[in-house]
């Protein structure tokens, strides 16, 4: 294939991701030229708002409102979407493919969504997807599961895959900062989501989630297939008290397959982890991947999972690729095709240990009647502490429990709410266990 003289390089939204990837471009031009084996221009760029000011210089002629002018440039190779959504994203994302160009995208929610759409299209039209940048920022989860990984299967995959939930729960923990103090700074930082409540509700790190099960197990599961809940609701006081059971909480992000029956259950929701587990230890905007395989053991990946410099490096990589790919080099099939061996775990297959903190009368006899609701659904209590509440008469009851099941501590939880000791209704996270 004669080599072209520059690659050109069409950009979907010139947002936080996008001014990051074009700025290092820009200033590297040398020394990615060199590593790339060509030159690159920047020949168009599609944005919402013409007027808006960037801190990246483009020339305002290869600015357009319109984004089928990037789309339906032939002479763009590489179109980089990097303006989110699922609506806009996707429909430009196929017209591009079906013009055989190659795309690379850093939007994970039309991933989980469309995912087996994009590829399907990719495929048939002779163009290619790039979407490293969809999971863990900076870590290159996806190669290493697809390319240095490509032994094994995957039991266990968990991890932190939210930056912007991570930076909160530790600046809440260190600090006491508010809520909202703490997420204002995450915008200003260029962590969150558009949709901020993806981030904060947990969805985000679903979309993540389920991409890595696809490329692990070659089955998509769908958010409405998960469990999910994200961190409202978590309070200082469940740091401290987690602090006290030798746990720090995080919201974790995981997909375990039973090999045995062939069940996959992926989930999202803040967990209290123990402070041997090495994600436990992982802070701020750092994401933390750790991946089991048969063949391999075990083994974790830290590094900046959302911001602008960390996303664009793995935005980078994927464009290098792009250029190897219309070069020639072979495109690998994004999963194994064995996906339609595996199927969703039922939610009575799954069991867990779990943190419950009450607030309860402080008086004699609410401990037997608290343990008395908990037996009734068949719950054994692991570990229970008493704290001090700021309202006289009343005390926090934390507990920890052996494993049981969700619909036990269900049905234990709506019990609980009826009694009268229990003021409101028992706040209830997971114990995450990679071991089980
Ligand atoms: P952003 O700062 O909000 O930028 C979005 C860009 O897309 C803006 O330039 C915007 O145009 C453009 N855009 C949005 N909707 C549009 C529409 N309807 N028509 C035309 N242009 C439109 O977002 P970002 O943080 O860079 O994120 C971009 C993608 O990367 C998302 O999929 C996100 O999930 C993903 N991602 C982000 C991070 C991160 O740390 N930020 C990390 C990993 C992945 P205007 O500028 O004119 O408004
Ligand atoms: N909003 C995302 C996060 C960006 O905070 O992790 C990185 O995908």
């Amino acid at each position: 294939m004669p080599l072209k003289k520059k690659i050109k390089i069409g950009f979907l939204g010139m947002g936080t991701v996008a001014q990051g990837v074009w700025k290092h471009l820009d200033k590297n031009r040398r020394e990615m030229s060199s590593r790339f084996g060509i030159d690159y221009e920047l020949s168009r760029v599609g944005v919402r708002d013409l007027s808006k000011k960037r801190d990246v210089k483009i020339p305002p002629s290869k600015m357009t409102g319109d984004l089928y002018e990037v789309v339906n440039d032939p002479s763009i190779d590489i179109v980089c979407e990097l303006m989110g959504g699922t609506g806009l994203a996707f429909e430009m994302t196929i017209a591009a493919l079906k013009r055989g160009k190659i795309v690379v995208s850093a939007n994970k929610a039309v991933i989980c969504e469309r995912g087996a759409e994009i590829f399907e299209t990719a495929r048939k039209f002779g163009g290619a997807y790039f979407f490293e940048a969809s999971v863990a920022g900076g870590i290159p989860v996806i190669k290493i599961l697809r390319e240095g990984l490509v032994a094994n299967r995957f039991p266990l995959i968990y991890g932190i895959l939210n930056g912007t939930c991570n930076y909160i729960l530790t600046r809440m923990e260190r600090e006491n900062a508010s809520f909202e103090t703490i997420l204002s700074d995450a915008r200003r930082l260029g962590y969150v989501e558009a949709d901020e409540s993806l981030d904060i509700d947990g969805f985000d790190a679903a979309h993540k989630i389920s991409i890595l099960t696809y490329l692990a197990h070659g089955a998509w599961v769908r958010t409405k297939d998960m469990l999910i809940s994200g961190i409202r609701g978590i309070q200082l006081e469940d740091m401290l008290f987690a602090r006290d059971f030798d746990c720090k909480i995080k919201l974790i992000a995981s997909v375990r397959k039973n090999e045995k029956t062939n069940a996959i259950f992926a989930s999202v929701y803040p967990a209290l982890l123990p402070l041997t587990d090495v994600v436990a230890n992982v802070n701020e905007v750092y994401n933390a991947v750790s991946l089991t395989g048969d063949v391999v053991g075990h083994t974790v990946y830290i590094g900046r999972g959302a911001g602008q410099d960390a996303t664009a490096s793995a935005v980078i990589a994927d464009i290098a690729d792009a250029i190897r790919y219309k070069q020639g080099a072979p495109m690998r099939p994004p999963a194994s095709e064995l996906g339609s061996d595996v199927r969703l775990a039922h939610l009575d297959e799954i069991s867990a240990r779990f943190y419950l903190r009450l607030e309860v009368k402080d008086a004699a006899g609410v401990l037997a009647k608290i343990a008395a609701i908990l037996a009734r659904q068949n719950i054994s209590i692991a570990l229970l502490r008493q704290y001090k509440h700021e309202t006289p008469g009343r005390a926090w009851l934390v507990l920890t429990t052996h494993e049981t099941t969700e619909s036990d501590i269900k049905n234990a939880c709506a019990e609980l709410k009826k009694s009268s000791v229990v003021k409101g209704s028992a706040f209830v996270l997971r114990i995450f266990s990679s071991v089980k």
